[in-house]
C-alpha cells in the first residue's frame, strides 16, 4: 500500500475509496495533496480489481473546502496562476475520464476546488447539511479547476452564473433541486457504496464506460458530430461479448453474467 499524508486510498471489494484527509484545513487541496491524488489515480487505473471509485472527505465537516488559500495567497503573476489551473484541470480531467463509475460522497462543504472535484465525478450524493459553491470571486479569483465549464453543463448557464457571480453557498436541498447533486441522504458514503454495488451487479462495465465517453465527448462538440460519436460507441458496445450475454440473458429470462469483455 502506498503511503500518503493528505489522502487515504482504500479498497472495499471492487470499490476504490479516495478520502481527502486534511480535516484541520477542511481538506483544502494544497499542491502536495494534488500530487498524492494524481498518484492515487494512477494506482487506481493500474488496479484491475477497482471497478468503481468513491471520493469523499475526512472528518465530519467538509468534503473539500477548495484550493488551499494559504498557497493561493502566495501566487505571483499570471503565469503561476495559469500553471496551477492547468495542473488542477488535468488531474480532474483524469478523474472524469476514468472508464468506470465515479461518485462523490459530499459529506459537508464542497467549495471552490472541492466542488470542482465533486463535479469531475459522475454523480454526487450529499449529506443534508452539505453546502456547495464556487466562492472564488469573493477571493478575487475565478474557479480554475474546470468549474466555469462543468457547472454550467450541469445546472445551466443562468444558474451557474448566479452561483459563481454571487459566490453564495448552495444548500443540499437547493443543490438537489437544480441537479447539482443527485441525492441527499444522511450517510452519503454508505449510500454511494450501495449505489455503486448496485450498478456493478446490474450493468455491463464496458457499456458504462462507453456511456460516459459518449456523454463527455458529445458535450464538447456539435449535436451532429455527437450523434456520430454515439453511433461509433454504439457499434463498439454491440461488438462486446457482454452485449451478447446481456441480450441472451434477457431472452432466456435469467440474470446476465457480465465479464467486462
Ligand atoms: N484553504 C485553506 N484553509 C482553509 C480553507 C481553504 N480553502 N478552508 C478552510 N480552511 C481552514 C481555515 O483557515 C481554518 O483554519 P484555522 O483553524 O487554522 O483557522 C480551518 O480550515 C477551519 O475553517 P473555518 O474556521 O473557516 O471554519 P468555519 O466553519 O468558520 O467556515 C467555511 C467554514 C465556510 C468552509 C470557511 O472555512 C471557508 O469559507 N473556507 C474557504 C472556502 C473557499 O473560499 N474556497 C475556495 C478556495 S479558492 C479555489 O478553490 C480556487 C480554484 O478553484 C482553483
Amino acid at each position: 500500500e502506498a503511503e500518503f499524508e493528505n489522502i487515504t486510498l482504500d479498497q472495499d471489494g471492487p470499490l476504490g475509496i479516495l478520502t481527502i484527509n486534511r480535516p484541520k484545513s477542511l481538506n483544502a487541496l494544497n499542491i502536495e495533496t494534488f500530487r498524492e491524488i494524481a498518484e492515487a489515480i494512477m494506482l487506481i487505473e493500474e488496479n484491475p480489481e477497482v471497478e468503481a471509485l468513491i471520493v469523499t472527505g475526512g472528518g465530519d465537516k467538509a468534503f473539500v473546502a477548495g484550493a488551499d488559500i494559504t498557497e493561493v495567497a502566495e501566487l505571483e503573476g499570471a503565469f503561476n496562476g495559469r500553471d496551477l489551473s492547468l495542473q488542477g484541470q488535468d488531474i480532474f480531467q483524469q478523474i472524469s475520464q476514468l472508464p468506470f463509475l465515479t461518485l462523490a460522497a459530499v459529506n459537508g462543504y464542497a467549495l471552490g476546488g472541492g466542488l470542482e472535484l465533486a463535479m469531475a465525478c459522475d454523480l454526487r450524493i450529499a449529506s443534508p447539511g452539505a453546502k456547495l459553491g464556487l466562492p472564488e470571486a469573493t477571493l478575487g479569483l475565478i474557479p480554475g479547476y474546470g468549474g466555469t465549464q462543468r457547472l454550467p453543463r450541469l445546472v445551466g448557464v443562468g444558474r451557474a452564473l448566479d452561483i459563481m457571480i454571487s459566490g453564495r453557498l448552495v444548500d443540499a436541498r437547493e443543490a438537489h433541486s437544480i441537479g447539482l447533486v443527485n441525492e441527499v441522504v444522511d450517510q452519503p458514503l454508505d449510500r454511494a457504496k450501495e449505489y455503486a454495488r448496485n450498478v456493478l451487479s446490474k450493468t455491463a462495465p464496458l457499456a458504462v464506460g462507453l456511456i460516459k465517453e459518449a456523454v463527455r465527448r458529445g458535450m464538447d462538440t456539435t449535436f451532429g458530430d455527437a450523434l456520430e460519436i454515439e453511433a461509433d460507441l454504439f457499434g463498439m458496445a454491440v461488438a462486446t461479448e457482454d452485449r451478447k450475454e446481456g441480450t441472451q440473458a434477457f431472452l432466456e429470462k435469467r440474470k446476465p453474467n457480465f465479464k467486462g469483455e
